[in-house]
């Protein structure tokens, strides 16, 4: 079987070429199983309910999110209900929504769940190599899939290379930047340290260049506004699964520019 993963989908901008190219890929690559990474969906910061079903109308599987998880307060009225949604597992305090998603495809249980990295990122994470196993502990599913949610390329490998063998797909989002590094670890963990971002090419990582230039020029800081103009990228990973073995088979990086 096979998964599209999409990393960070960002805006007005990200959820339009998502629209439009979904249907397409999939239908081209055979996809039975979508991920998207959906915290930066509602103006770059944060998910709403609308946004939510508009990526269950595409058939999108399951959700995730990250640091921006509650950063759009009307999370708060949707995620105990939202059942395709995931937040990440070792925010440092109790938070609602779930931290994880099994779903059965074909009597094969797929779980999916999502850590935050520490390293450049808000210190106050528990760790996420202890969380993740205390989770994987409790857990009885066939396929296991991670979206590391983290800045550090090293920290990410480190956690995959931790969970090779015991969880089938590792892959990095929130840097908006997509790695040339996908590949299948020793004991057949597939790896990628960042999916890339859906969304706008010409900014900076999704917002509008001329606030963020200023701000490296003066340290003065000018509020991000989404880019709404120019290019849009498209960026996922597609990895195939056997569907006996559970063994990773073959992958496809997808990078598209419109
Ligand atoms: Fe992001
Ligand atoms: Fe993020």
């Amino acid at each position: 079987m096979r998964f599209l993963l999409i990393g960070d989908v960002f805006g007005e901008m990200g959820r339009n070429i998502l629209k439009q190219e979904l249907p397409r890929i999939k239908k081209e690559y055979g996809i039975n199983f979508v991920i998207v990474n959906g915290e930066n969906i509602a103006h770059g910061k944060g998910i709403i309910e609308r946004y939510y079903k508009e990526l269950l109308n595409l058939n999108v599987d399951v959700v995730t999110l990250g640091n921006h998880a509650f950063s759009n307060k009307n999370v708060y009225e949707f995620i105990d209900d939202a059942r395709r949604l995931i937040r990440p597992i070792n925010f440092p305090t109790q938070v609602p929504g779930s931290d994880y998603v099994t779903v059965n495809y074909n009597g094969i249980k797929i779980t999916v769940f999502q850590v935050l990295g520490k390293v450049f990122m808000d210190d106050d994470y528990l760790n996420p190599f202890h969380t993740a196993e205390n989770l994987l502990e409790t857990l009885n599913s066939d396929i296991y899939i991670c979206d590391i949610h983290a800045e550090a390329t090293s920290e990410k490998i480190a956690f995959a290379r931790h969970f090779d063998g015991k969880i089938n797909i590792v892959v990095g989002t929130h840097t908006h930047v997509q790695t040339n590094d996908a590949h299948i670890m020793p004991n057949g963990t597939m790896y990628m340290s960042d999916l890339g971002m859906t969304g706008a090419l010409d900014g900076i990582i999704g917002v509008e260049e001329d606030p963020i230039i200023h701000q490296y020029l003066t340290g003065e800081h000018k509020r991000h506004i989404p880019k709404s103009t120019g290019r849009k990228q498209f960026n996922a990973l597609m990895v195939e699964i056997n569907e006996q073995t559970h063994k990773v088979t073959k992958f496809d990086i997808i990078h598209m520019v419109q």
